[in-house]
């Protein structure tokens, strides 16, 4: 029996068939999820396109909404760049194709945040159109399969393996075999205790037959992470606001709300740079329980510390806003700006209560 009819009917009994962009797979619907899914497990990604597509049902909707409705609806989801070039994807494709994602590689590929993978996933699932993906969970079912040697992030072995994909990929069922090598991934080929007896593959897996599962993929040659250190300046006035600057657009949750943050230093040199910085005087300054985020090319220790100022003129520049904490917020920040402004709505909560007592 063929690769493909292993997979196929592997997928027929035991494949995913009612992941919510699997129901009306529409090109736009396709493009979305496998934005999201890019670096996200399937179970995180469910609720976001669930809330995404109710916000958003139709490019023009994407296009025509303001960058910042965007983001909102990706906070948590994390790598937001993902976030802005749908936005602009969006855009194009209202202004230049009439609101209709191409059923042309070449055409996807020219579009902000679509790589080959995504493109050859939007062509295969939605489209039908005989292209191969070659995603994690595929580069994994195929370095195992074929005993691929090397790190898959080395140009000359992907270069193999998309040799491997175009390859196997069939003609017929070509949206179910594409979504039965990812569901093959996921389920069975896992990076960690792999399932190989339920395999369908496992005649044939090279690996499998030598015994060497667990040595593939190559992992990546180690490098340690760079750590900084930085003190997040959470501004609160006595109306109940905190002061939230946007970040620049590229770098780090970049386009998203935050607060304005500083180097490292003595809490009492902080009193200096909030004077100097924005012109404010301190009423009081209380360090937060400090915490680590790690990014994929960087650790980061956080240092929140809450400053209480006494005037609150309303507004220093277009990019900081004083957000009332109570309020709903409708504006895109990353998983710790979110947290700690749930910790600030609390011990404000509980300063209120002390001053009533
Ligand atoms: N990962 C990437 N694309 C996916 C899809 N369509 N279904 C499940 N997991 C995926």
């Amino acid at each position: 029996m063929s690769f493909h009819q292993k997979i196929l009917n592997w997928f027929d009994k035991h494949g995913r068939h009612d992941l919510p962009w699997q129901i009306n797979p529409s090109p736009y619907r396709v493009w979305i999820s496998e934005i999201m899914l890019q670096q996200t497990q399937v179970t995180t990604v469910i609720p976001y396109f669930q809330r995404f597509l109710q916000r958003f049902p139709d490019i023009a909707a994407l296009a025509l909404a303001p960058l910042d409705a965007v983001l909102d609806l990706w906070t948590g989801l994390g790598y937001y760049s993902r976030a802005r070039n749908c936005h602009k994807t969006a855009i194009l494709i209202h202004s230049q194709y009439q609101g209709n994602v191409p059923a042309d590689l070449e055409l996807l590929l020219a579009l902000p945040g679509i790589g080959r993978s995504t493109a050859g996933a939007i062509l295969a699932l939605s489209f039908q159109k005989q292209y191969s993906i070659l995603d994690g969970n595929v580069k994994r079912v195929l370095c195992r399969y074929f005993a691929v040697e090397g790190w898959p992030g080395i140009p000359a072995v992907t270069q193999r393996l998309w040799a491997f994909s175009d390859l196997l990929t069939p003609k017929k069922r070509v949206h179910h075999y594409t979504q039965a090598m990812m569901d093959l991934g996921a389920t069975l080929c896992k990076r960690s205790k792999p399932n190989c007896p339920s395999c369908p593959l496992k005649h044939s897996c090279k690996a499998y037959q030598d015994n060497t599962v667990k040595a593939y993929p190559t992992t990546k040659p180690k490098k340690d992470k760079p750590l900084k250190k930085l003190i997040f300046i959470m501004l609160t006035n006595q109306k109940g606001q905190v002061l939230l600057q946007q970040r620049p657009s590229t770098g780090i949750w970049g386009g998203l709300w935050s607060f304005p943050e500083c180097e490292l230093q003595a809490p009492t040199a902080l009193r200096g740079w909030v004077k100097e910085t924005f012109n404010y005087s301190v009423t009081h300054l209380t360090p937060l329980e400090p915490f680590r985020h790690c990014f994929t090319h960087l650790h980061l220790d956080i240092y929140p510390i809450q400053i209480g100022i006494k005037t609150a003129k309303r507004v220093i520049t277009a990019n900081h806003y004083w957000h009332s904490i109570k309020m709903p917020l409708n504006r895109g920040v990353s998983a710790p700006i979110k947290r700690l402004l749930e910790i600030l709505e609390n011990r404000l909560d509980a300063e209120t209560q002390n001053r009533v007592k």
